[in-house]
């Protein structure tokens, strides 16, 4: 997103929109024919994407509260961890390249429901009795507990290789695992988190960048991200319609967790994310009939994008 740098000529105006009643400006430009914008510090490189709502325009304190009542009871893990600016400030990194920016207010909404249903889902402590249902419980964890291990793959010795002392046990808003995996989001990121992978349990804005880092990047070349998959500018091929992959919610289980959520028939794991999903809809006032039916919300007859020997890379 450096179009700022090809520019020669270009018109430069503001543009005062009326947004939940507050006006806020948003620099406009053309770049080569395209209109491109500028928000403030959530949307800040000149980006299409930047022309429309920001995420906080669409999302609210009071809305974060809702989708995540239960996180700083006592008996959650996290207590106090999580907030509400710390994924606004994290999502900020990603909104100019469409992480909920993408397709007009109700595409917008769905992406954030879809991303924090995954995000719940991964996070809740919610399972059994809880009290306000197994639903209210997302963002009770910010680390996986009791590791069985140090999630070294020495296979990426080369690349990534292990700090001696760390462990790469599941951090973060969509808990990310293996040397591997800490090694890429920290490029990204541009954060050490191959040497510190505590960091992410340290920091919430990290944990959130992570998260939306992962959603929005391919896990090899050639596939889709979550966030491609969701917002519809993936085209399958034949062999992905072959293989029952076809864009949507499903498919975005499908990058991230492969063969342990999809393909197995109708399976808990799979429907209790489906179902954080939907329950955010609803209480983010979208409606879950907006997630669409059952049959394209699942991918219970998907063949994994990266099967079984790679699936320890995905999880
Ligand atoms: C911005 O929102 C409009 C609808 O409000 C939508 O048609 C358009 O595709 C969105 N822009 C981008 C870059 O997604
Ligand atoms: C948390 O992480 C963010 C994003 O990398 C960084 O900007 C911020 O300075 C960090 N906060 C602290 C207290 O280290
Ligand atoms: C499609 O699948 C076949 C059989 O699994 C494989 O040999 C081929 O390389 C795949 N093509 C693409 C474009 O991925």
């Amino acid at each position: 997103m450096r179009m700022g740098i090809f520019v020669c000529i270009f018109v430069l105006f503001l543009a005062s929109v009326s947004v939940n009643g507050a006006d806020k400006e948003i620099l406009v430009k053309k770049v080569r024919g395209n209109r491109v914008c500028s928000q403030g510090w959530e949307c800040k490189q000149w980006s299409k994407y930047c022309c429309n709502n920001t995420i906080s325009d669409l999302f609210q304190v009071y809305q974060f509260e809702e989708l995540f009542a239960k996180r700083n009871t006592p008996v959650a893990h996290a207590v106090g961890f999580w907030d509400y600016q710390s994924f606004i400030t994290a999502a900020a990194l990603y909104e100019p390249l469409g992480f909920g920016t993408t397709g007009g207010r109700l595409m917008q909404m769905k992406e954030i429901a879809a991303f924090l249903g995954h995000v719940g889902s991964k996070t809740s402590c919610g399972y059994g009795v809880a009290t306000g249902g197994p639903l209210a419980w997302g963002l009770c964890y910010n680390r996986e507990l009791s590791p069985s291990q140090d999630y070294c793959d020495d296979s990426y010795k080369y690349t990534y290789p292990c700090a001696p002392g760390a462990k790469y046990y599941g951090r973060g808003a969509l808990p990310i695992y293996w040397n591997v995996n800490y090694g890429a989001a920290g490029d990204a990121l541009k954060v050490d988190l191959l040497n510190h992978p505590e960091y992410i349990e340290q920091n919430a804005t990290l944990a959130f960048q992570a998260a939306i880092w992962r959603w929005m990047t391919e896990i090899k070349k050639g596939q889709p991200s979550s966030h491609d998959a969701f917002v519809g500018n993936w085209k399958p091929t034949k062999n992905d319609t072959l293989a029952n992959r076809a864009p949507g919610f499903g498919a975005t289980m499908n990058i991230l967790y492969g063969e342990m959520v999809c393909g197995q028939g109708d399976i808990d794991p799979m429907n209790n994310i489906i179902s954080h999903y939907q329950h955010y809809l609803d209480l983010m006032g979208v409606g879950r009939e907006e997630g669409g039916p059952h049959d394209v919300l699942n991918c219970a007859e998907q063949k994994a994008f990266n099967p079984a020997t790679a699936s320890k890379n995905d999880s």
